[in-house]
Formats: C-alpha cells, sequence, structure tokens
C-alpha cells in the first residue's frame, strides 16, 4: 500500500475544500488558532511512518485526551468503574445536561464531557499528583519528554467552562463525584489543555492498534481485553451525536476534540492522525473526518 502517495492525494484535494464550520471560540484561547492548518501522520504496526503537513506542529488536544484518563482509570479500579460511568452512545452533544438528571447523575459515557469530568475524579481520588502522572503516562506512550500542558489553554478554559462547572456541581449533588469540585476541574482542564502534534498522537495511540503494547520495545501498557473495550467505546461513542456518521464514512474506532484533532486505529494495522481546527456543528474536525474517509476509501481498508 503506498500510503504516502495517499496522504499527498489527500493534502491535494482537501487543503483547498470549501468548509462551512468555524474554529472552536468558546474556549478563548482556541479561537486564534490558524484555520488554515493541516496535517496528518500514519503510523504502521509494520513501523512504517508517513506524514503530510502540519504534522509536527502542537496543538490543544481537548477531548481527545478522555481516551488517555479512561486508560489510567481502567488500570485503576475494576467493574466497578462501570457503576460510575456507563458505555452507551449518548445521542446528544459533548457538554449536554440533559441525560443526567433523568439517570441520576451516571453518564452515558466516559467521553462526553460528564464522563470524563467522573474520571478525572476518579483520578483525583487514585493518584498522589494525577496531573503529574497523566503526563508522564502520555510521555511514556508517545516516547516524547517534551509533551506539556498549556497554561494559556487551562486559564482561558477555566475562565469560560461554565457547563463544566454545572455538570460537575449537579454530579456532585446527585452523589456522582467524590472530591470537592475545584481539582476535579482543575485536572480536566488541564488533561484538554495537552498540546501534542499528529505525530505525537500517532504513536500515543499505537498502543490502541497494537493490543495494548508499545511497538518499540513490546512493553504491555493495558491488556488486550480493556484495549478492545477501549476501542469498542471510541467507536460508538467517539464523536458523540456524530459517531454514526464517523463509523458509516471511516469506519475506524476514533476520538476527536475541539483543537481540531483527531486520531483513529485500525487494530493490529495503524494508527492515525489527522488536525484542521475547522469544526463542524457537533464539534469534530470537518477537514479531519473527510481526511480519514478518503484514507479508508482510497485503502480500501476499514475494520467492516
Ligand atoms: O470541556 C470542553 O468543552 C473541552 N475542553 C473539550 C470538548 C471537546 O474537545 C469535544 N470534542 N470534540
Amino acid at each position: 500500500m503506498d500510503y504516502q502517495k495517499i496522504l499527498n492525494t489527500i493534502e491535494e484535494e482537501l487543503s483547498h475544500k470549501n468548509t462551512l464550520g468555524e474554529v472552536a471560540s468558546y474556549i478563548p484561547e482556541l479561537a486564534k488558532i490558524d484555520a488554515k492548518k493541516f496535517g496528518m501522520y500514519l503510523y504502521c504496526v509494520n513501523k512504517g511512518k508517513f506524514s503530510m503537513g502540519d504534522s509536527k506542529e502542537k496543538f490543544s488536544i481537548q477531548s481527545i485526551s478522555k481516551v488517555f484518563t479512561l486508560s489510567i482509570a481502567m488500570k485503576l479500579m475494576g467493574e466497578d468503574l462501570w457503576e460510575r460511568v456507563h458505555v452507551e452512545p449518548s445521542g446528544d452533544p459533548f457538554n449536554s445536561l440533559t441525560q443526567l438528571e433523568y439517570e441520576g447523575g451516571i453518564p452515558r459515557n466516559p467521553f462526553i464531557n460528564a464522563g470524563a469530568l467522573v474520571i478525572a475524579d476518579i483520578l483525583v481520588s487514585n493518584l498522589k499528583n494525577p496531573k503529574a502522572e497523566l503526563l508522564e503516562f502520555v510521555r511514556n506512550i508517545a516516547g516524547d519528554p517534551t509533551i506539556e500542558y498549556d497554561r494559556k489553554v487551562v486559564e482561558s478554559e477555566k475562565s469560560t467552562g461554565y457547563r463544566n462547572y454545572a455538570l460537575v456541581y449537579y454530579m456532585k449533588a446527585l452523589g456522582n463525584i467524590k472530591n470537592e469540585v475545584e481539582p476535579v476541574l482543575d485536572f480536566y482542564f488541564h488533561q484538554c489543555s495537552l498540546a501534542m502534534s499528529c505525530e505525537q498522537l500517532a504513536t500515543a495511540f499505537m498502543i490502541f492498534s497494537n493490543q495494548g503494547k508499545m511497538l518499540e520495545t513490546g512493553e504491555e501498557i493495558l491488556s488486550a481485553k480493556k484495549v478492545k473495550r477501549i476501542n469498542s467505546l471510541m467507536q460508538t461513542c467517539g464523536f458523540y451525536d456524530e459517531a454514526g456518521e464517523f463509523s458509516f464514512e471511516v469506519g475506524l474506532p476514533g476520538k476527536s476534540g475541539v483543537g481540531g484533532g483527531i486520531v483513529a486505529i485500525h487494530p493490529e494495522q495503524y494508527s492515525v492522525a489527522v488536525w484542521s481546527p475547522i469544526l463542524n456543528e457537533k464539534g469534530n474536525s470537518e477537514l479531519g473526518m473527510a481526511a480519514l474517509e478518503k484514507l479508508t476509501t482510497m485503502t480500501g481498508v476499514s475494520i467492516f
């Protein structure tokens, strides 16, 4: 398969495409990003690496971080985890509050904001220094000790994150947040602010393609069973109320973020990250989705 040729074609065909959406602006710091950025990085289990465009430039990974925190929570907790957060698609926007009331404060899944906030609460309860330990986990699987939180994004989100405050307070009232509200939100805003490039993201997500093991060292980070579960959650819930559309168009498990990044994996073949900051109305990267649709259509290979 000539992946480099495919990536070049994707860049040529999409970089001048008319887009309908806008860069995220509800987090003021994200509105400053150049809307024209476009990059992609594909990392194969046979160790082939292919890239195009701005694949080495760091951006705010936002909700993609929810896959990392879920991984850590699954390592810390057994089946009890699923009493605090369920595993069903929500069919609602990522920051919706409505289901929480009639479902007793148990979020539908770990990738909507409510679910990720419960996972943040679990990490705050179980780790001595959650921010440092998350950073260490991500740096290890990405093989890059330079990865950092972006303090400006943290502050920007802290000053405007009213919906996340509402979600945590509401779940606290219903007994599903065990810590004080501030440390949970502080951790959550930090995880969302992680700055990573497509190259670093594709490398970090290789464990989900490679049955939980690091490709270069063979070190097991997650069991194959946990990886099966995380991948199925990415497939069914990774794109919120657009999870069906992403499955339909792309046919891979993946996770998006409002920074414009998307990471997807093909089990035992590759992990791929794409970045373009213009979002559609569901909060997912418009060109990112189109690029991944082209990738699986041109290669003729998806998980379906
Ligand atoms: O909490 C928020 O709203 C953002 N920090 C993350 C949302 C997000 O990335 C949704 N994904 N597409």
